[in-house]
């Protein structure tokens, strides 16, 4: 007992510490010293036209493949100066081999970047973003992505595609997994969060990676939430709701930016110069470069706004593309579109500085081997720390949905446990999608977690009862059997891995397969059940909620996902984490988020039946379970709201209670509703939060303060100011539950 104590409060000091230590620092600025502009002025001077088109050309190794491959040559083009980075390809080793290839081999000796798809983790998988954003917790965020530069940079990369910044109201698009989730305001938060995490104080240190704001812009919004589909909103609601994210990654210095596979507007971003060009540049200031998402320039073709792949290189160039992911246009065209004035020098020129000044801030003229050291490469790689820190990360990422009588946690009297399901003991599931070099083998599985956690005290028998996704119930009767073995069941629902992520849209969001149905016949047996759910997308579970009694929502957690989930079914973590993305209750809701607008006609609860308002004939215009909902193992209740409004500041003050039996963590919330504005305004829009322990018994008075800037927003002319009138504030546990007050501002 000491001992599983003494391992908890290591840990929790562990995470403490190190989300203190970041909140303390604020990045140096790692732009470009005299000395690095002088060498890339010289370089420029000495490059070959060939040389410089290199630098504009990415590819990748043949280790992963993240899309089609279209060039495998790419150890003799790094040898000529035709390749300025490379990406898929990792480990001491590898690097290594390839970097001398460039600056030992190559006439003007250039080294090269290595990008990789460090999305939550590099080998130490963490929670897919969509779960770490519903912790809410910035600190531990930030720090996920400090351990995966560790990690990434002790095996030789220096830049990763992350991170995905895309605003998405629509969970059948399966990147949702990806990004932080429906709101704009804590998305930028998480972005800023995401970037420090990356590229930390300095570049230049070698356990820093350049981060990559991505997909730019709004691949988020892709129509019927089909991957790579067509965007077509409006400028307002582009800058209210979708660009914020991205210029919120150049404010905290980002280095990259990726384009996005979709059109806006008829325009594909990958040739879309008011976006590449006067938006992030001119407008938002951005020094960094723009490279393509994966053939995204070729693909211009498809899109048809090209006629070849020349075409589409000149119109990338021209709108500001830097570098050419994969594609090789610009290494087999920019010559001949050169001579033809199709495009200019400087246009080359600038491409070329702009990634010769990357390769300047991560250090690499100096040492292009910097990210290469073997040492570091065996002690931080899933080091202790790194693990544990994952662990908590899980349990901190975990949304309570429903928890009836208190089901969980599990009561520490139990003697045998039966985890039931599909995604019960599946180590490949555990790291979810995009976690190129995490090893799955590595995983711990929820029945693995379990026994780990109560060896000796608890029996853990498990059966799989069905599959994820097909319809055979041939393994229904062993469950039902094993069940009534059993003092408690956890159902161990959901999706595979491989469900979410990059093409992987599903045009229905139930449950997949028999699930419901084996859920149905475990319910029979009278045993206390508890779901434990992994997807990576908000799923549409009426029927599931109509079944089980509790519902713990776990996401994908990666490495450490059995051992944190144990963590909190056993009552030792109390879960704190709240949903970033509403889950609907059924498919014909979607689009549904919590900022929407009132409308000339809403529906008001009060008269359930009145007809000529804007609802749906056959379900309630309702959630399932709102943005920013989840329970607690405790209750907390709101009280004093007080507002004051003083000049350009606005303070707000509630009391939270913890009314329950135990010490729990709470996300208070805080949302503005604009009552009367020139143009139509959400009914609400988050502001504001705050993650607090409170103990039982305990009343923390909380202040929040805003400033009218906090209420400004985007006009029919693109600019962005606050308008006097009435605000009403809201507090509370999530967006539903929330109490009020009105402030007048003048
Ligand atoms: C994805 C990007 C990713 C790239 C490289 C593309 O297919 O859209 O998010 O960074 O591949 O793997």
């Amino acid at each position: 007992m000491l001992k599983i104590f003494q391992t908890r409060t290591i840990i929790f000091l562990l995470f403490t510490m190190a989300t203190l230590a970041l909140k303390s620092q604020t990045p140096t600025n790692s732009g470009i010293s005299p000395a690095d502009k002088s060498k890339i002025d010289n370089l420029l001077k000495t490059m070959t036209l060939d040389e410089k088109i290199g630098q504009l050309s990415l590819f990748t190794s043949d280790w992963d493949v993240t899309g089609p491959t279209l060039n495998s040559n790419y150890k003799n083009l790094i040898k000529e100066g035709k390749v300025g980075a490379i990406f898929n390809a990792y480990t001491v080793d590898y690097v290594r081999e390839l970097q001398k290839l460039a600056v030992e081999e190559s006439r003007l000796k250039i080294p090269l970047i290595f990008g990789y798809d460090v999305i939550h983790g590099h080998r130490t998988i963490f929670p897919i973003p969509l779960a770490s954003a519903c912790s809410w917790n910035l600190a531990a965020i930030e720090q996920s992505e400090r351990i995966a530069a560790c990690e990434a940079s002790a095996e030789g990369i220096n830049w990763t595609f992350a991170p995905m910044v895309d605003i998405a109201r629509d969970p059948r698009w399966g990147r949702v997994a990806e990004g932080a989730g429906e709101d704009t305001w804590l998305g930028c938060r998480i972005a800023e969060a995401r970037v420090k995490g990356f590229q930390g104080l300095n570049l230049k240190d070698n356990n820093t990676i350049l981060a990559c704001a991505k997909h730019f812009a709004a691949y988020g919004a892709a129509q019927s939430g089909r991957d790579y589909h067509t965007v077509d909103i409006s400028q307002l609601s582009l800058y209210e709701w979708y660009l914020p994210p991205y210029k919120a990654c150049i404010d905290a210095g980002v280095g990259s930016v990726m384009t996005s596979f979709n059109e806006i507007a008829g325009i594909p971003s990958t040739s879309n110069k008011w976006l590449l060009t006067d938006l992030v540049r001119k407008d938002w200031g951005f020094k960094g470069f723009v490279v393509t998402d994966y053939t995204s320039i070729n693909e211009l073709v498809n899109h048809g706004v090209a006629r070849d792949n020349k075409d589409a290189a000149m119109l990338s160039l021209n709108a500001g593309v830097d570098m050419d992911m994969q594609g090789s246009t610009f290494l087999d065209y920019l010559s001949d579109l050169l001579k033809e004035k199709k495009v200019t020098i400087e246009a080359i020129d600038n491409a070329v500085r702009v990634i010769l000044e990357a390769k300047a801030k991560l250090g690499l003229f100096e040492d292009p081997y910097r990210y290469c050291n073997k040492e570091r490469q065996e002690k931080e790689i899933m080091a202790t720390e790194n693990l544990a820190f994952a662990r908590k990360l899980v349990s901190e990422s975990c949304v309570l949905l429903k928890n009836d009588k208190q089901t969980l946690p599990i009561p520490a009297d139990v003697k045998t446990i039966a985890v039931i399901g599909p995604l019960g003991d599946s180590k490949k599931d555990m790291l979810g999608n995009w976690s190129a070099a995490g090893q799955w083998e590595k995983c711990v599985t929820l029945v693995e977690g379990l026994k780990n956690k109560l060896k000796g005290k608890v029996e853990i028998i498990f059966e799989q009862g069905c599959n994820a996704n097909d319809e055979n119930r041939s393994g229904f009767a062993a469950a039902v059997k094993l069940a009534e073995k059993a003092d408690f069941v956890i159902l161990a629902l959901g999706e595979n891995g491989w469900m979410s992520g990059e093409a992987s849209s599903r045009s229905s969001i139930d449950l997949p397969g028999v699930q419901n149905e084996l859920t149905a016949e475990i319910m029979k047996t009278g045993k206390p059940v508890a779901v434990v759910l992994f997807n990576g997308r908000p799923l549409a579970i009426t029927k599931l909620h109509s079944l089980a009694p509790a519902i713990l929502e776990t996401w994908f957690g990666g490495t450490e996902a059995g051992n944190g989930i144990a963590d909190v079914l056993m009552g030792d973590v109390n879960p704190s984490g709240k949903l970033t993305m509403t889950f609907p209750q059924n498919l014909g809701q979607i689009p549904i988020f919590y900022n929407a607008k009132n409308t000339g006609r809403p529906y008001r609860t009060t008269d359930p039946n009145a007809k000529y308002v804007s609802r749906y004939l056959d379900v309630s215009n309702d959630p399932l379970f709102p943005f920013g909902y989840g329970l607690s193992y405790t209750k907390f209740s709101y009280s004093g709201l007080e507002t004051k409004v003083d000049g350009n500041k606005i303070q707000i003050t509630i009391k939270v209670a913890n009314t329950g039996i135990r010490d729990g963590e709470e996300v208070v919330q805080l949302y503005i509703q604009d009552k009367v504005g020139s143009i139509t305004r959400p009914v609400k829009e988050l502001k504001g939060f705050q993650k607090v322990l409170i103990k039982k018994g305990e009343t923390k008075t909380l202040v929040f303060n805003l400033t009218l800037d906090d209420l400004a927003f985007y006009h029919p002319d693109l600019k962005k100011f606050w308008e006097p009138g009435e605000f009403v504030v809201y507090v509370g546990t999530n967006s539903a539950e929330t109490i009020s007050k009105t402030i007048k501002v003048l």
